[in-house]
């Protein structure tokens, strides 16, 4: 932990708002005239640090600008996901980054976020359009021990991890249409994009890719999305700290991930069941050039949909697109 990110962790465990310099100082191991100085500096990256001679130093607010040393001293101290954190300003594709994270042998864990990206990409080779400072763009590498059939658990313990920091953050209760997309009364509001490295019965690597419009307007999708999608704050009606959201899903991600790695995926998929408006529609799945119409009945074991299609046979369905019947 560098010192800044120290410093921020203290500030917010403040119960009562304020710390002296002197307990900084001493938390720190540092002496009093060098905490200044790193207050100087956080103050310059927009931090607003209100000082009191007799009460000492209060985080007042954090500025709408993503830093890895923020984030971390956001996230409880033990943990996988988020152990390490990179920002970068713009990327091509923050899955693109980590990729190559993983081909380089870096340890599970590392998530990279970026401000924006010029080629961002979804499922089934769409684009994904992602603005500068509008919402959450970021991609999370996992080296899970489960074999390749089950890599859907990664995407469903996201997609849950995601409803879960919205709700707690914003009051707002999203509905998961299988497999990838959170939805707010009936509009796309996040997408995950996972990708697979693996041998035929062992997973490599996996690639949480999680796209989150939070602080758009109307004006601020493109004309071919705008009556799809939505944004956390024309739902809410003000903007949302993207930073402490941020932290919010990582610790929901983690504790999925635990849950996952230690073989407790049915109680995830339970909780993924209530919030998933695909459960008991009609639907159809188009994997390819093919077809798939039935009844959408539960997620098995693995993750995958299972699905009563026309002829009665139950089919477990990995991938493919969507669409529910009206
Ligand atoms: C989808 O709904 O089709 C998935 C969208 C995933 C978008 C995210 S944004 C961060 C990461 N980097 C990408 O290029 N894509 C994912």
């Amino acid at each position: 932990m560098t010192t800044d990110t120290q410093l921020l962790w203290v500030l917010r465990s403040a119960e009562d708002g304020f710390t002296t310099g002197a307990e900084l100082a001493r938390q720190l191991g540092l002496t009093s005239a060098v905490v200044t100085g790193h207050i100087k500096e956080l103050r310059k990256l927009g931090y607003e640090i209100e000082a009191s001679p007799h009460l000492g130093y209060r985080l007042v607010s954090s500025p709408d600008a993503l830093h890895a040393e923020d984030l971390l001293a956001r996230l409880p101290k033990k943990r996988i996901v988020g152990r390490d954190i990179q920002v970068f300003q713009e990327t091509a594709s923050t899955n693109d980054v980590v990729e190559k994270l993983a081909r380089d042998g870096v340890k599970e864990g590392v998530v990279v976020f970026a401000e924006s990206q010029s080629k961002g990409r979804g499922r089934l080779g769409r684009k994904w359009v992602s603005p500068a400072k509008k919402g959450l763009w970021f991609s999370v590498l996992l080296r899970p021990p489960i074999r390749p059939v089950e890599a859907t658990q990664l995407t469903v313990a996201a997609a849950t991890a995601l409803a879960r920091a919205i709700q707690k953050q914003t009051k707002l209760s999203p509905d998961i249409k299988w497999p990838n997309d959170l939805l707010l009364h009936g509009r796309k509001v996040a997408g995950i994009l996972t990708e697979l490295s693996a041998e035929v019965d062992r997973v490599k690597h996996i690639i949480l890719g999680i796209g989150l419009d939070v602080n758009q307007t109307a004006s601020d999708f493109p004309a071919d999305v705008r009556k799809l999608a939505t944004s956390l704050k024309l739902e809410c009606g003000r903007a949302i700290d993207r930073s402490a959201l941020a932290a919010a899903i990582l610790e929901e991600l983690d504790r999925d991930y635990a849950r996952i790695c230690e073989g407790g995926f049915a109680a995830l998929a339970d909780e993924w069941e209530s919030r998933c408006t695909t459960i008991g529609q009609n639907v159809t799945i188009c994997i390819g050039e093919r077809r798939v119409r039935g009844r959408a009945e539960a997620l098995d074991d693995d993750g995958a949909l299972l699905v009563r299609t026309e002829h009665g046979r139950l089919e477990p369905i990995i991938g493919g697109d969507v669409t529910v019947e009206k």
